[in-house]
């Protein structure tokens, strides 16, 4: 039997493009869809297969905006992993265009969509990793200031600000503050993984590797859903089809759903990562993040707020007891100078 595998937000974009891929490199694998839309899930499953038929493919229903769905996806995996999962792939995440959309509870959505969600799923399921599997979250090189891609740098002072963004009007032009949230949220998910790399290392133990990826830029996906008309279609239609273009007129951080899904699959798969922990990887290397990706303080806040906020209990959180398995201590995660021999053969 192959290995098994979760996947967020795999009816679209990144995610369809990775679960190809994975089944590509895995066919025997166990594959786990798992998404808000039921309907989708289904056809997507059934496609998947049709091409893999060794592939096993079940799906979950997850919402990751609703803590009593992600409980609910989490008691769900369990059942359908009793052997343990190989790879958490958290790909799911959105973009707004509206400012000041806030939760029936007043977080900040784009906040609670794309970090909340997977920070509760990925504590809920860390027990549940293997050893020597990896929990990859896909963060975004708008994480970090000194990238200049064109969205506002995040604003992430406190982690009450991710949460509680002030609200929008400053004078600024109206989306603003929304494609902030999305800045601040992806560099969450840098924080967030650095500290559940950190928590699972202070046990001293060998337990599941934990990265934070960047795709690059993948026009043509459905994270601009919801842009102006004009703005999707060029999106959507033109962009996907000159990005030799992009790539020599803007850096080579750009790339198809088709090739980022294959680098994010091969995290997920590929022996050579085995070890690699703590790091954040652009394309097919591990590269150093932004600078406040680094800021302790600013890990462990956001973590207590995210357990807060969730309602992420002490003994849930605990996870890291049973993740670890008996073996000598892992290194720790490579210092950044070491960053560059890490990188996945082509
Ligand atoms: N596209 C880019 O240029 C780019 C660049 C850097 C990083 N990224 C990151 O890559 C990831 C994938 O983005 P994408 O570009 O592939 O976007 P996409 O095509 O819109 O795919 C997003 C996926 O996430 C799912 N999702 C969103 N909110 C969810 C929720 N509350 N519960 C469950 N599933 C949810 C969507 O499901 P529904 O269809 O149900 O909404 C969809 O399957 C995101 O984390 C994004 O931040 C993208």
């Amino acid at each position: 039997m192959g290995r098994t595998f979760l996947l967020t937000g795999p009816t679209r974009g990144l995610g369809l493009a990775t679960a190809r891929a994975l089944l590509r490199r895995e066919p025997d694998a166990t594959l786990i869809l798992a998404g808000r839309d039921e309907a989708a899930l289904a056809r997507l499953a059934q496609r998947l297969g049709k091409a893999r038929p060794r592939a096993r493919l079940e799906t979950v229903a997850l919402d990751l905006q609703s803590a009593p769905s992600i409980r609910a996806a989490a008691a769900a995996v369990r059942d359908r992993a009793p052997q343990g999962i190989d790879a958490l792939i958290l790909s799911a995440g959105l973009q707004f265009t509206t400012d000041g959309l806030t939760t029936a509870d007043g977080v900040d959505l784009t906040f609670a969509n794309n970090h909340l969600g997977h920070f509760l799923l990925a504590n809920l399921l860390a027990g549940d990793v293997v050893a020597d599997g990896r929990i990859l979250f896909v963060s975004s090189g708008t994480h970090d200031p000194a990238q200049k891609t064109g969205i506002p740098a995040p604003d992430l002072r406190t982690a009450r600000d991710a949460a509680f963004p002030p609200a929008a009007g400053r004078g600024e032009a109206p989306g603003t503050a929304a494609r902030r949230a999305y800045s601040t949220s992806k560099l969450c998910n840098v924080l967030c993984a650095y500290e559940l790399d950190r928590r699972i290392q202070l046990c001293g133990r060998s337990g599941p590797g934990v990265l934070a990826f960047d795709p690059g830029l993948m026009p043509g996906t459905g994270l601009a859903r919801t842009y102006p008309p004009l703005l999707r279609a060029l999106w959507s239609w033109v962009l996907p089809n000159i990005i030799p273009l992009l790539r020599a007129m803007m850096g080579p951080n750009i790339h198809s759903a088709a090739v980022s899904g294959d680098n994010l699959a091969r995290l997920a798969v590929d022996p050579s990562v085995h070890g690699w922990t703590g790091v954040y990887v652009s394309g097919r290397a591990a590269i150093r993040s932004s600078d406040a990706s680094y800021d302790r303080a600013l890990q462990a806040e956001l973590w207590a707020l995210s357990a807060e906020l969730t309602g992420l209990s002490p003994a849930e959180a605990e996870f890291a007891w049973k993740a670890v398995s008996p073996g000598p201590p892992v290194r720790p995660g490579p210092e950044p100078e070491a960053f560059t021999t890490l990188r996945l053969p082509a």
